[in-house]
């Protein structure tokens, strides 16, 4: 008999959160309806991911390129990035959430900025979950940052190494994503984490993100159990 082993759950799993525009406009609702709706799917994803035992989900809220959105969308996106982190810091930190954020912060402002960098320090020794937020992120800005780092250090160039570089990106100590999924349909990467997903197992469901839940989250990870993750190898 084949020797039946317990399927494996991802440690990290990393979400794109796309389609909150496109779900407000099938309801003839404005966009902002569509986030707002999207930060319940949030915080139902927070759940399902400790319910699972994953240990390390980061959550795509802001790409640095959604700063070309209109100013009126940009300013929805950051009140309801406030809100929720008022409204549900407490809980998370109950819940033994370690929140982390990526990205350029500073971008949101004083107020902000330290209000995220305060809701890391709180929940610094939290252990259950990472939360990794990314906001303001962009792959290539996360690469090039580290390059500079890396120049400015005055390392010898043979010494930069795989190892030491990914130890100078935001993503510094988590473990690359093992799952990438991304909603809404769109089939691209949109400058998430380009470095961290090398060996990612991708995953496209045509869910809008406000409509994601426990249900989908645990679709996505039964689908990760039948994949092979060989990371180049072949057995001899
Ligand atoms: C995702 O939903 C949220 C952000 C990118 C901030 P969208 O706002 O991109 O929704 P669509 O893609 O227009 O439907
Ligand atoms: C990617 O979604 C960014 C986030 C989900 C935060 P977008 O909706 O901004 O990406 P494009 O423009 O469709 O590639
Ligand atoms: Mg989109």
């Amino acid at each position: 008999m084949p020797e039946v082993s317990a399927r494996p759950v991802p440690q990290h799993v990393a979400i794109i959160m796309d389609g909150n525009g496109r779900w407000a406009a099938g309801r003839g609702l404005p966009r902002a309806a569509g986030h707002r709706e999207g930060a319940k799917a949030v915080r139902r994803t927070v759940e399902a991911a400790i319910a699972k035992g994953v240990r390390y989900l980061t959550l795509f809220a802001f790409s640095s390129e959604n700063w070309r959105r209109s100013p009126g969308e940009v300013a929805d996106l950051t009140f309801l990035l406030k809100h929720y982190l008022r409204s549900e810091l407490n809980e998370m930190h109950a819940q033994g959430v370690c929140l982390k954020i990526i990205g350029e912060r500073e971008r949101f402002g004083p107020n902000l900025t330290a209000e995220l960098t305060a809701a890391e320090t709180k929940t610094a020794n939290n252990s259950k979950l990472t939360l990794v937020m990314a906001l303001s992120y962009g792959g290539r800005a996360d690469i090039v940052a580290a390059a500079r780092k890396a120049i400015a250090s005055g390392m010898a160039a043979a010494a930069l190494t795989e190892e030491n570089f990914a130890a100078l990106l935001d993503t510094r100590g988590i473990p690359d994503p093992d799952l990438l999924i991304r909603t809404s349909g769109e089939v691209r990467i949109s400058n998430f984490l380009l470095w961290q997903t090398a060996y990612s197992e991708l995953l496209f469901t045509d869910v809008l993100w406000p409509d994601f839940g426990a249900a989908t989250f645990a679709a996505a990870l039964d689908e990760y159990a039948t994949r092979e993750r060989r990371f180049g190898a072949r057995p001899a």
